[in-house]
């Protein structure tokens, strides 16, 4: 709704929706048309049976013509039990179809082989995890999305205790990564490795409770926000106590606002967050994941500044096309003159120097 009103798409939507409801009324009459038929079908024929019945056997028994009113009566009542069981049927079988049809779309999904790697027996579950990651000479490209190569023999790697960053234009290929070591998709070929092993031979419970993820759309659920950092653990042997979920929460920064919240903890977020802005969303999903202790985390961020901090970063990796163009520190790849990332600092700069420019020129007016 706010994306028709605020780009004035009312008439334009409105068409659409209309043309979608010409359509369902004609169908709906198509639909009114095969029921009257059916109807008429259903309600005539057996009372036109029985009057030709009644016409035609009530003339054998006046003219008595070997048929006693008695027995006039009796197929009379047979008749009856009869056209109430063609009826039936046609009902049962009307059903029938339905429920053929909606069962097809159930056994396809149900039949439909995984296309990930089987398990190994036992999966992988080691007793501890070092954390480190790395990505060896992958190619990906989407299921959806076929023809388009979107990794392109890339590498990377993250020691344990090290904040490796990826950083490139939009597009690029930095979210596909971290997918890949979300394990949601399966690279075409080289190898997403977790401690020196595929990520697939992993138990999928036991990695994602050591691999966590605050993705670039972070999706939270309509519950509390209690529950929402907890998601996932309640119930679990080491669900985290209330001093571990507010620890949580400092750490992500939403602490304070949570506390300003009618309800605390117990505020209830709405269906997909919707009762809080996209920066608290982001704060309870930081919180979500770090609540989960997690030796490696994953955190994708669409629109995150190149700023001073990006000097304490152990590495950048500059993605483009599904590449890795350069790789360095902070102060290494400013040092390229006219390399991609001194560029993007570049723009960033100017970006930011344009507009000090303006609000210096509007403070003297
Ligand atoms: N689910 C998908 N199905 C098909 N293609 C996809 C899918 N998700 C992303 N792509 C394509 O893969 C390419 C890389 O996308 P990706 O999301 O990894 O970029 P990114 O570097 O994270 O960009 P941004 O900085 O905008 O977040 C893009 O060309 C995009 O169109
Ligand atoms: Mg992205």
């Amino acid at each position: 709704m706010p994306t028709v009103r605020s780009f004035a798409g009312g008439p334009a939507q409105g068409r659409l929706y209309r043309g979608k409801l010409d359509e369902y009324y004609d169908l709906n009459k198509q639909e009114a048309r095969a029921y009257g038929a059916y109807a008429v079908a259903t309600t005539l024929l057996p009372n036109l049976v029985t009057a030709l019945v009644l016409f035609y056997g009530g003339q054998l028994v006046l003219n008595e013509d070997g048929l006693t009113s008695g027995q006039l009566v009796s197929f009379l009542l047979l008749l009856g039990s009869l056209s109430e069981g063609f009826s039936n049927m046609g009902s049962i079988f009307s059903s029938i179809t339905q429920a053929l049809g909606a069962a097809d779309k159930v056994f396809e999904l149900i039949r439909r082989p995984p296309q990930s790697t089987p398990l190994p027996i036992p999966p992988l579950a080691p007793a501890f995890c070092s954390g480190k990651v790395e990505l060896r000479d992958v190619t990906f490209r989407y299921p959806a999305r076929p023809a388009r190569p979107v990794l392109n023999k890339i590498n990377m790697l993250a020691e344990p205790g090290k904040v490796v960053a990826l950083v490139g234009p939009s597009g690029g290929g930095k979210s596909s990564c971290v997918a890949l070591l979300e394990n949601f998709y399966e690279p075409e070929s080289g190898m997403v490795l977790l401690d020196g092993r595929k990520v697939q031979e992993y138990d999928p419970h036991w990695y994602h409770r050591h691999v966590s993820i605050v993705s670039q759309e972070p999706m939270l659920y309509a519950r509390s926000i209690r529950q929402n950092i907890l998601f996932g653990l309640e119930g679990e042997p080491d669900e985290p106590s209330e001093g571990e979920i507010i620890e949580a929460a400092v750490l992500a920064g939403a602490h304070d606002f949570i506390l300003g919240l009618q309800s605390g903890y117990d505020t209830e977020v709405g269906e997909r967050g919707v009762c809080l802005s996209g920066g608290q969303k982001q704060r309870i999903a930081i919180a979500r994941a770090l609540c989960r202790r997690p030796r490696v985390l994953l955190l994708d961020e669409a629109t995150s500044a190149l700023d001073s901090d990006s000097e304490n970063l152990d590495s950048i990796l500059v993605v483009r096309d599904g590449r890795v163009v350069e790789q360095g520190t902070h102060t290494e790849l400013l040092g390229k003159v006219g390399g991609m990332y001194s560029q993007l600092v570049c723009k960033q700069v100017d970006a930011l120097e344009t507009a000090n420019t303006i609000c210096n020129e509007q403070e003297k007016s």
